[in-house]
Protein backbone atom coordinates (compact mmCIF):
# COMPACT_ATOMS: atom_id res chain seq x y z
CA UNK A 1 0.00 0.00 0.00
CA UNK A 2 1.52 3.50 -0.93
CA UNK A 3 2.63 5.62 1.80
CA UNK A 4 0.88 9.04 1.38
CA UNK A 5 1.09 9.78 5.11
CA UNK A 6 2.82 12.77 5.85
CA UNK A 7 1.49 13.62 9.67
CA UNK A 8 4.53 14.88 12.11
CA UNK A 9 5.92 16.48 9.29
CA UNK A 10 7.00 20.37 8.77
CA UNK A 11 7.23 22.17 5.56
CA UNK A 12 8.41 25.54 4.44
CA UNK A 13 6.51 26.77 1.73
CA UNK A 14 8.28 30.13 -0.42
CA UNK A 15 5.23 32.45 -2.17
CA UNK A 16 2.91 31.66 -0.20
CA UNK A 17 0.78 34.19 0.43
CA UNK A 18 -0.53 33.87 -2.98
CA UNK A 19 -1.56 31.66 -6.28
CA UNK A 20 0.26 28.16 -6.50
CA UNK A 21 2.28 29.09 -3.22
CA UNK A 22 -0.85 29.34 -0.85
CA UNK A 23 -2.68 26.85 -2.08
CA UNK A 24 0.26 23.83 -1.76
CA UNK A 25 0.54 25.51 1.34
CA UNK A 26 -3.09 24.62 2.18
CA UNK A 27 -2.63 21.13 0.75
CA UNK A 28 0.23 20.07 2.70
CA UNK A 29 -1.34 21.22 5.64
CA UNK A 30 -4.52 19.20 4.92
CA UNK A 31 -2.67 16.53 4.69
CA UNK A 32 -1.52 17.06 8.16
CA UNK A 33 1.93 19.21 7.34
CA UNK A 34 2.56 21.75 9.99
CA UNK A 35 3.64 24.57 7.57
CA UNK A 36 5.68 27.85 7.35
CA UNK A 37 4.51 29.89 5.05
CA UNK A 38 7.02 32.85 3.74
CA UNK A 39 6.35 36.21 1.61
CA UNK A 40 6.48 39.93 1.85
CA UNK A 41 2.76 40.47 2.26
CA UNK A 42 1.90 40.28 6.14
CA UNK A 43 -1.69 40.63 5.29
CA UNK A 44 -1.87 38.13 2.45
CA UNK A 45 0.39 36.03 4.81
CA UNK A 46 -2.11 35.63 7.99
CA UNK A 47 -5.18 35.28 5.78
CA UNK A 48 -3.70 31.74 4.40
CA UNK A 49 -2.62 31.09 7.91
CA UNK A 50 -5.77 31.94 9.12
CA UNK A 51 -7.40 30.04 6.36
CA UNK A 52 -5.27 26.84 7.20
CA UNK A 53 -6.00 27.08 10.93
CA UNK A 54 -9.33 27.31 10.44
CA UNK A 55 -9.22 23.68 9.01
CA UNK A 56 -7.60 22.45 12.28
CA UNK A 57 -4.03 22.53 11.09
CA UNK A 58 -0.61 24.41 11.76
CA UNK A 59 0.52 27.36 10.56
CA UNK A 60 2.83 30.01 11.16
CA UNK A 61 4.09 32.93 8.98
CA UNK A 62 7.51 34.61 8.05
CA UNK A 63 7.70 37.91 6.61
CA UNK A 64 10.73 38.47 4.33
CA UNK A 65 12.30 39.42 1.00
CA UNK A 66 14.26 36.92 -0.50
CA UNK A 67 15.80 38.90 -2.24
CA UNK A 68 18.26 39.44 -0.49
CA UNK A 69 20.44 36.33 -0.36
CA UNK A 70 22.62 37.46 2.36
CA UNK A 71 19.39 36.59 4.92
CA UNK A 72 18.85 33.20 3.72
CA UNK A 73 20.65 31.43 6.63
CA UNK A 74 18.74 33.65 9.05
CA UNK A 75 15.77 32.83 7.16
CA UNK A 76 16.39 29.40 7.09
CA UNK A 77 16.87 29.48 11.07
CA UNK A 78 13.69 31.72 11.54
CA UNK A 79 12.20 29.02 9.30
CA UNK A 80 12.57 26.26 11.64
CA UNK A 81 11.62 27.97 14.63
CA UNK A 82 7.86 27.69 15.12
CA UNK A 83 7.92 23.70 14.42
CA UNK A 84 11.33 22.56 14.36
CA UNK A 85 14.04 21.22 10.95
CA UNK A 86 12.21 21.79 8.15
CA UNK A 87 11.25 18.20 6.05
CA UNK A 88 9.99 19.60 2.96
CA UNK A 89 11.28 22.75 1.13
CA UNK A 90 8.52 24.02 -1.74
CA UNK A 91 10.33 27.06 -3.51
CA UNK A 92 7.51 29.04 -5.39
CA UNK A 93 8.33 32.39 -4.90
CA UNK A 94 8.78 33.58 -8.42
CA UNK A 95 8.82 37.14 -10.66
CA UNK A 96 7.72 37.37 -14.11
CA UNK A 97 8.11 40.99 -15.68
CA UNK A 98 6.86 40.07 -19.23
CA UNK A 99 9.03 42.75 -20.54
CA UNK A 100 9.94 42.87 -24.17
CA UNK A 101 13.31 41.95 -25.17
CA UNK A 102 14.41 45.38 -25.91
CA UNK A 103 13.13 46.45 -21.94
CA UNK A 104 15.24 44.13 -19.77
CA UNK A 105 17.12 46.32 -17.62
CA UNK A 106 20.24 44.21 -15.69
CA UNK A 107 18.30 44.93 -12.98
CA UNK A 108 15.12 43.05 -14.22
CA UNK A 109 17.04 40.42 -15.11
CA UNK A 110 19.10 39.87 -11.99
CA UNK A 111 15.97 39.98 -10.07
CA UNK A 112 14.43 37.33 -11.87
CA UNK A 113 17.41 35.12 -11.97
CA UNK A 114 17.82 35.80 -8.44
CA UNK A 115 14.19 34.70 -7.37
CA UNK A 116 13.46 32.75 -9.57
CA UNK A 117 16.87 30.72 -10.01
CA UNK A 118 19.67 31.60 -7.28
CA UNK A 119 16.98 31.11 -4.15
CA UNK A 120 15.92 27.91 -4.54
CA UNK A 121 19.27 26.70 -4.71
CA UNK A 122 20.53 28.86 -1.72
CA UNK A 123 17.84 28.10 0.86
CA UNK A 124 17.41 24.85 -0.08
CA UNK A 125 21.50 24.25 0.45
CA UNK A 126 20.28 25.82 4.28
CA UNK A 127 17.70 23.25 4.80
CA UNK A 128 19.70 20.27 3.42
CA UNK A 129 22.04 19.35 6.68
CA UNK A 130 18.90 19.12 8.90
CA UNK A 131 17.23 16.59 6.15
CA UNK A 132 20.29 14.87 6.24
CA UNK A 133 20.53 14.00 9.81
CA UNK A 134 16.63 12.64 9.21
CA UNK A 135 17.94 10.67 6.41
CA UNK A 136 14.37 12.38 4.06
CA UNK A 137 14.03 15.47 2.84
CA UNK A 138 11.70 16.74 0.02
CA UNK A 139 12.76 19.61 -2.25
CA UNK A 140 9.56 20.91 -4.89
CA UNK A 141 10.79 23.23 -6.85
CA UNK A 142 8.17 25.60 -9.66
CA UNK A 143 9.70 25.22 -13.52
CA UNK A 144 6.98 26.68 -16.06
CA UNK A 145 5.75 26.07 -19.49
CA UNK A 146 8.75 28.18 -20.56
CA UNK A 147 11.05 25.78 -18.90
CA UNK A 148 10.93 23.83 -22.43
CA UNK A 149 9.00 26.38 -24.31
CA UNK A 150 10.17 29.74 -25.23
CA UNK A 151 6.99 32.46 -25.26
CA UNK A 152 6.99 36.26 -25.95
CA UNK A 153 8.01 38.57 -23.61
CA UNK A 154 9.51 35.68 -21.72
CA UNK A 155 13.30 36.06 -22.64
CA UNK A 156 14.52 36.20 -18.68
CA UNK A 157 11.83 34.11 -17.09
CA UNK A 158 12.00 31.54 -19.51
CA UNK A 159 15.88 31.64 -18.96
CA UNK A 160 15.09 31.28 -14.78
CA UNK A 161 12.60 28.29 -15.42
CA UNK A 162 14.82 26.59 -17.88
CA UNK A 163 17.73 26.86 -15.12
CA UNK A 164 15.60 25.84 -12.58
CA UNK A 165 14.82 22.48 -14.59
CA UNK A 166 18.49 21.67 -14.59
CA UNK A 167 18.79 22.68 -11.01
CA UNK A 168 16.01 20.41 -10.09
CA UNK A 169 18.29 17.38 -11.44
CA UNK A 170 21.42 18.55 -10.27
CA UNK A 171 20.21 18.76 -6.59
CA UNK A 172 18.97 15.66 -6.89
CA UNK A 173 21.99 14.42 -7.69
CA UNK A 174 23.25 16.00 -4.85
CA UNK A 175 21.67 14.97 -2.15
CA UNK A 176 19.63 12.41 -3.29
CA UNK A 177 21.85 9.51 -1.41
CA UNK A 178 20.86 11.19 1.80
CA UNK A 179 17.12 10.00 0.95
CA UNK A 180 16.31 14.12 -0.28
CA UNK A 181 14.41 13.85 -3.01
CA UNK A 182 14.13 16.90 -5.74
CA UNK A 183 11.37 17.14 -7.99
CA UNK A 184 9.86 19.96 -9.79
CA UNK A 185 6.05 20.72 -10.66
CA UNK A 186 5.93 22.23 -14.20
CA UNK A 187 2.44 23.76 -14.25
CA UNK A 188 0.64 25.10 -17.08
CA UNK A 189 -1.87 28.43 -17.26
CA UNK A 190 -2.97 28.69 -13.42
CA UNK A 191 -5.23 31.97 -12.61
CA UNK A 192 -3.12 33.98 -10.07
CA UNK A 193 -1.56 37.10 -9.47
CA UNK A 194 1.11 36.47 -11.84
CA UNK A 195 -1.17 35.19 -14.56
CA UNK A 196 -3.48 38.09 -14.13
CA UNK A 197 -2.15 39.52 -17.42
CA UNK A 198 -3.49 36.50 -19.06
CA UNK A 199 -6.02 35.82 -17.89
CA UNK A 200 -7.84 39.25 -18.52
CA UNK A 201 -7.45 38.32 -22.32
CA UNK A 202 -10.52 35.82 -22.99
CA UNK A 203 -9.31 34.59 -26.69
CA UNK A 204 -6.06 34.12 -25.57
CA UNK A 205 -7.24 31.99 -22.47
CA UNK A 206 -9.46 30.27 -24.85
CA UNK A 207 -6.34 29.48 -27.06
CA UNK A 208 -4.20 28.23 -24.17
CA UNK A 209 -7.20 25.79 -22.89
CA UNK A 210 -7.57 24.55 -26.21
CA UNK A 211 -3.79 24.07 -26.70
CA UNK A 212 -4.19 21.37 -23.63
CA UNK A 213 -5.34 17.55 -24.28
CA UNK A 214 -7.95 18.31 -21.32
CA UNK A 215 -9.43 21.41 -23.00
CA UNK A 216 -9.41 23.57 -20.01
CA UNK A 217 -6.29 25.55 -18.63
CA UNK A 218 -5.58 24.65 -14.51
CA UNK A 219 -7.36 25.27 -11.36
CA UNK A 220 -5.56 26.08 -8.17
CA UNK A 221 -6.87 22.55 -6.85
CA UNK A 222 -5.33 20.63 -9.97
CA UNK A 223 -1.96 21.02 -7.90
CA UNK A 224 -3.24 19.49 -4.67
CA UNK A 225 -2.57 15.51 -5.65
CA UNK A 226 0.97 16.06 -6.92
CA UNK A 227 2.16 18.34 -4.34
CA UNK A 228 1.13 15.86 -1.24
CA UNK A 229 2.18 13.11 -3.41
CA UNK A 230 6.23 14.51 -4.57
CA UNK A 231 5.71 15.19 -0.35
CA UNK A 232 5.21 11.93 0.81
CA UNK A 233 7.01 8.54 1.08
CA UNK A 234 4.96 7.13 -1.68
CA UNK A 235 7.19 9.42 -3.78
CA UNK A 236 10.56 8.03 -2.25
CA UNK A 237 12.03 6.63 -5.59
CA UNK A 238 11.31 9.78 -7.78
CA UNK A 239 13.71 12.44 -7.72
CA UNK A 240 15.25 14.62 -10.48
CA UNK A 241 12.07 15.09 -11.94
CA UNK A 242 10.23 17.73 -14.02
CA UNK A 243 6.62 16.99 -13.83
CA UNK A 244 4.56 18.85 -16.12
CA UNK A 245 1.25 19.55 -14.45
CA UNK A 246 -0.27 21.10 -17.71
CA UNK A 247 -3.73 19.60 -18.86
CA UNK A 248 -1.52 18.19 -21.43
CA UNK A 249 -0.38 21.15 -23.20
CA UNK A 250 3.30 19.82 -23.70
CA UNK A 251 2.25 16.36 -24.68
CA UNK A 252 0.29 17.94 -27.68
N1 LIG B 1 0.41 30.78 -12.37
C1 LIG B 1 0.88 30.01 -13.34
O1 LIG B 1 0.19 29.68 -14.30
C2 LIG B 1 2.29 29.52 -13.28
C3 LIG B 1 2.73 28.67 -14.29
C4 LIG B 1 4.02 28.18 -14.25
C5 LIG B 1 4.85 28.51 -13.19
N2 LIG B 1 4.41 29.35 -12.22
C6 LIG B 1 5.34 29.64 -11.11
O2 LIG B 1 4.67 29.43 -9.89
C7 LIG B 1 5.33 30.19 -8.87
C8 LIG B 1 4.27 30.96 -8.09
O3 LIG B 1 3.68 31.92 -8.93
P1 LIG B 1 2.14 32.27 -8.88
O4 LIG B 1 1.59 32.03 -10.23
O5 LIG B 1 1.51 31.62 -7.70
O6 LIG B 1 2.21 33.85 -8.71
P2 LIG B 1 1.92 34.83 -7.49
O7 LIG B 1 0.54 34.63 -6.97
O8 LIG B 1 2.32 36.17 -7.99
O9 LIG B 1 2.93 34.35 -6.37
C9 LIG B 1 4.26 34.74 -6.33
C10 LIG B 1 4.73 34.63 -4.90
O10 LIG B 1 6.12 34.96 -4.84
C11 LIG B 1 6.31 35.78 -3.71
N3 LIG B 1 7.45 36.66 -3.91
C12 LIG B 1 7.71 37.44 -5.00
N4 LIG B 1 8.83 38.15 -4.79
C13 LIG B 1 9.28 37.82 -3.55
C14 LIG B 1 10.39 38.23 -2.75
N5 LIG B 1 11.28 39.14 -3.21
N6 LIG B 1 10.54 37.70 -1.52
C15 LIG B 1 9.66 36.79 -1.05
N7 LIG B 1 8.60 36.36 -1.76
C16 LIG B 1 8.41 36.87 -2.99
C17 LIG B 1 5.03 36.59 -3.59
O11 LIG B 1 4.84 36.98 -2.24
P3 LIG B 1 4.98 38.50 -1.71
O12 LIG B 1 4.58 39.42 -2.82
O13 LIG B 1 4.09 38.52 -0.53
O14 LIG B 1 6.42 38.61 -1.34
C18 LIG B 1 3.99 35.55 -3.96
O15 LIG B 1 3.58 34.83 -2.84
C19 LIG B 1 6.33 31.08 -9.61
O16 LIG B 1 7.61 30.49 -9.55
C20 LIG B 1 5.85 31.05 -11.03
O17 LIG B 1 6.89 31.27 -11.93
C21 LIG B 1 3.15 29.86 -12.24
Amino acid sequence: MADFSLAGKVALVTGASSGIGRRQALALAQAGVAVVLLGRREAQLQAAVAEIEAVEARAAAIFADLGDRDQLPKLAERAMAPFGAIDILINAAGVNFRQPTEEITLESWDTTLNLNLAVPFFLARELVPAMEVKGWGRIINIASLQSSRAFANGLAYGASKGGISQLTRAMAEAWSRHGITCNAIAPGFFPTELTAPVFKDSDQLDKLAAQTAIGRNGELSDLDGLTVFLASPASDYITGQVIHLDGGFTAK
